[in-house]
């Protein structure tokens, strides 16, 4: 029995992979490694012990992955695999859509063929929008993203739900707030390929002189300290809620359809200018930035409440922003010790 893991070589999949590893799970990758690298894998054997089955291909090759579910039991499935960059999304929203939903499509194909349940789905904070109301709950109305990125993710929700209902399978929805950070190993971590569109990889590579000085988006938003609050969980804690929301959907053995969806952060809401001085005083460094103007599409605040999470996965995220934000700091130095 096998857990394929699309993306596995990615950021969050990766850490997924060893949590999963270090579980017990047999785990088969698919990542056409568009957004990863290859000595990813070797890390994850370094940290785990074991290498996992690896299949460097795109998922919208229909015919290889039927020769991945032919070769392997495979008893469940963790869908990472997707393009997520939201600028780049509203240039390319033909690529984003074909990458992010014929990927999902087709391993769907393979479960309705071969009578396989158990689904987890990247979902992100993203299909909410700009919340009424903090904390943000399960309950809380989805609004359609204005990103064709994150019109992929509500999407693909969608297309799962119809699928768990008509084919009586097991689906669980993780919907992540910001992850951040890196495996405390410092081997495995979020690859900053290009200029970062994501706050904490801009502040890692700004403190290690890479870029000059952090554009800070906006300070005259309604919050205590004028910049814009997200929730950012540390990429450990959450790579155990998918083992955790994993047993979840192996466990029931109902035989009916199970649609979970669930929260995944911390709870708690930290501006843009907390992390900066987090991360300085986290790893004693300087990180020069600039007030600019705010980012268009960007919304004020976004924390989760991660309740349901914790009641009904026994997950809760517990790591302190500042130790998440040491991690980042320590996954910089390998990646310049692999430079040098
Ligand atoms: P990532 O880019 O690091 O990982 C995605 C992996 O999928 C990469 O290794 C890439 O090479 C691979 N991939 C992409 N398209 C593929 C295809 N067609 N076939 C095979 N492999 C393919 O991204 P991540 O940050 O680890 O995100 C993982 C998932 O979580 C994505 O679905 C993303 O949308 C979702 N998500 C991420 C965040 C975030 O802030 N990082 C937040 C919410 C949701
Ligand atoms: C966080 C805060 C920025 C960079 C995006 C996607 C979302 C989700 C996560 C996947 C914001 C500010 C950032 C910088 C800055 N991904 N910032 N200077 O905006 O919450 O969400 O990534 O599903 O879909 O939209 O995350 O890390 O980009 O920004 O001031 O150079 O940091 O304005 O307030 P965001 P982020």
């Amino acid at each position: 029995m096998a857990i394929l893991v699309t993306g596995g070589l990615g950021y969050i999949g990766s850490h997924t992979v060893v949590e999963l590893i270090n579980n017990g799970f047999e785990v088969v990758i698919v990542d056409d490694l568009s957004n990863s690298e290859r000595f990813i894998l070797n890390n994850i054997e370094e940290i785990t012990g074991k290498k996992p089955v690896f299949y460097p291909f795109d998922l919208r090759r229909k015919e290889l992955l039927t020769q991945v579910f032919d070769a392997h039991r495979i008893d469940g499935c963790i869908n990472f695999a997707a393009s997520k960059a939201v600028g780049e999304s509203q240039l390319k929203p033909v690529d984003y859509y074909e990458n992010n939903l014929f990927s999902l499509i087709n391993i769907l194909q393979e479960f309705k063929k071969r009578e396989i349940s158990n689904l987890i789905f990247s979902s992100s904070c993203t299909v909410y929008g700009q919340a009424d109301v903090m904390p943000i709950d399960e309950n809380t109305p989805l609004k359609m993203p204005e990103s064709v990125y994150g019109k992929t993710k509500q999407m693909g929700e969608e297309i799962l739900i119809d699928f768990a209902k008509a084919y009586g399978r097991k689906v669980s929805l993780l919907r992540y707030f910001n992850p951040i950070g890196a495996h405390p190993s410092g081997k495995i971590g979020e690859l900053p390929i290009g200029i970062p569109n994501n706050l904490v990889p801009y502040v890692m590579q700004t403190a290690a002189g890479i870029r000059e000085k952090l554009s800070i988006w906006g300070d005259d938003y309604p919050t205590e300290d004028g910049t814009a609050v997200r929730d950012y969980i540390y990429v450990v804690d959450l790579a155990k809620a998918h083992v955790a929301a994993l047993k979840k959907l192996m466990s029931d053995q109902s035989g009916e359809t199970l649609i979970d969806t669930y929260n995944l952060g911390t709870g708690r809401g930290s501006s843009v200018l907390e992390v900066v001085k987090a991360f300085e005083k986290a790893n004693a460094v300087e990180v020069p930035y600039q007030i600019c103007e705010r980012r268009e599409g960007d919304i004020t605040i976004a924390y989760a409440d991660p309740a349901k999470a914790e009641k009904e996965l026994g997950w809760k995220s517990e790591t302190p922003l500042e130790e998440s934000l040491r991690t980042t700091w320590e996954w910089q130095k390998y990646l310049n010790s692999r430079n040098s």
